[in-house]
């Protein structure tokens, strides 16, 4: 998904709009992503589930090699962007939760 993504955005931005002929041809190609084969770690923290949301547009790869050192705000504008920038389908309600389940599972607050 993650090479998906850039190449379309890419070729997007640096076609521009000479190229529309040559996009539409390339939209039309089919194309079968990777299968995922890294996943969130289940936990029976109220935020795990809520999290299953993060994997929609991309692999849960994004999240588990975050640098273990990422505090609480570090999750929490991440999760924002993602919100705000991407439009990710995250109630507002359930920012807490799917914070401290981050933090917690893949930040600097998860026991060592
Ligand atoms: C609507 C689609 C969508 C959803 C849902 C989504 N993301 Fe993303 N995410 C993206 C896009 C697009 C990128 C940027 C991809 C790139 O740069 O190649 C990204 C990138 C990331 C990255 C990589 C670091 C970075 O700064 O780019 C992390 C970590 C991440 N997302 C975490 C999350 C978390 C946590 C959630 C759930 C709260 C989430 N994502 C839900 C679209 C989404």
């Amino acid at each position: 998904m993650h090479a998906f993504l850039r190449t379309t955005l890419l070729s997007a931005a640096v076609l521009g709009t000479g190229a529309a002929p040559l996009l539409a041809q390339a939209v039309t190609k089919t194309y079968q992503a990777p299968a995922d084969t890294v996943f969130l770690q289940p936990s029976a923290h109220p935020g795990f589930a809520k999290t299953a949301v993060c994997a929609a547009c991309h692999s849960a790869e994004y999240i588990v090699y975050q640098p273990p050192t990422a505090a609480r705000p570090y999750w929490e504008a991440m999760v924002k962007r993602m919100k705000n920038v991407f439009n990710a389908p995250i109630q507002e309600s359930d920012i807490p939760d799917i914070v401290d389940y981050l933090v917690k599972t893949y930040g600097n607050e998860r026991p060592r």
